[in-house]
């Protein structure tokens, strides 16, 4: 991964919420009828396009952080300008801070999710309908990237939980898959040979059970942008930012451990557990501090990035070191 550090991000670059929602970027949402086929099924429900989701719009109905205190950080929130303007897509850019303009036309309406693979009930998902099915709630996760830095997020998202437990995993699903959407169309890097696309990863099911692991459709009160894996992308607070799969198009159920983009890119820095560990560095670099984005001097990182009383459990008996 290249290894950039945030320290040169001055406020000044940080512009007035206001201004930024004036550029938001109003996108097309999709009117699709209810259908079967097959053994799957599909969910889909009518929009009118006066309902249509619009990048950047304000969600409704929101759950607020407090609601869900035991699962918020009251840590200061890092700026919305930062968290959208200094982002891994590596789709788009392996510049953080141009990823946001080069994604700024990228469609995602109509959007459909494919959830299959060891489940008894594989089925379609239209993302405007998963928003009304699932009560977004307000998440605020501590955002720990491998390369260092940190940030504070207000995702807005569902649990993953809700979905697995819809499609009803098979009693040998042990493993979850998740895959970007890989369009050399809309995105401009695809076309290097930099990463193996489509971007893929993967949990353990009951990694991706679990209470704080989230599929995210916002974040600041508002629909994801384009940058931060619009329209749905996974949230999974106690691991390295690089697990957090952007513009999902397809979930499977599979019984053997998935590949992962950057374990296949070099397996011996990036391993398939990824959990935050200031103990256990990175091949080229200590994990023990960390860089919060807005924030002048370096943190300690925590063991789970500060999730080890509701995760460690997952891990009893493991050696971290060797399954790191
Ligand atoms: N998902 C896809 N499809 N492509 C990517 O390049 N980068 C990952 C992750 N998800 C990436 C991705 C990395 S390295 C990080 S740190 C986070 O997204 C960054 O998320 P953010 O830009 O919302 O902070």
């Amino acid at each position: 991964m290249l290894i950039k550090k945030p320290e040169d991000i001055k406020s000044s670059e940080i512009t007035d919420k206001e201004v930024f929602l004036s550029r938001r970027l109003f996108m097309r949402g999709a009117a699709l009828a209810a259908t079967a086929v097959g053994t799957a099924w599909v969910y889909r429900q009518f929009a009118s396009p006066s309902q249509d989701s619009k990048i950047g719009e304000k969600i409704t109905g929101v759950r607020s952080a407090a609601e869900s205190a035991s699962q918020s950080t009251s840590e200061a929130k890092t700026a919305l300008q930062d968290i959208t303007h200094y982002n891994n897509f590596y789709e788009f850019s392996t510049d953080k801070r141009a990823v946001a303009s080069l994604a700024k036309n990228f469609v995602t309406r109509p959007w459909t999710i494919a959830v299959g693979g060891l489940v008894h009930k594989p089925g379609t998902f239209d993302i405007d309908a998963l928003r009304r099915l699932y009560t977004p709630e307000e998440r605020v996760y501590r955002h720990r990237c491998v390369e260092g830095w940190s940030m504070v997020i207000p995702w807005i998202g569902f649990p993953l939980a809700r979905i697995l437990d819809q499609v009803q995993p098979m009693s040998n699903a042990r493993f979850v898959a998740f895959e970007t959407l890989a369009d050399a169309n809309q995105m401009p890097n695809i076309g290097t040979k930099i990463l193996d696309w489509p971007y893929v990863e993967g949990l353990r099911l009951d990694e991706a059970m679990h209470p704080l692991t989230i599929l995210s459709v916002g974040l600041y009160g508002e629909t994801l942008l384009p940058q931060n894996g619009a329209p749905l992308r996974l949230v999974v607070p106690w691991k390295y930012g690089f697990k957090g799969i952007k513009s999902i198009i397809k979930i499977h159920l599979l019984e053997t451990m998935p590949p992962a983009t950057w374990n296949l890119a070099n397996s011996s820095e990036y391993g398939f557990y990824s959990n935050v560990n200031p103990n256990v560095d990175h091949p080229r670099w200590s994990q023990r501090t960390e860089q919060r984005i807005g924030e002048s001097g370096k943190r300690e990182t925590l063991l789970f990035n500060g999730y080890a009383d509701q995760v460690a459990s997952l891990y009893s008996g493991m050696d971290l070191k060797v399954n790191f």
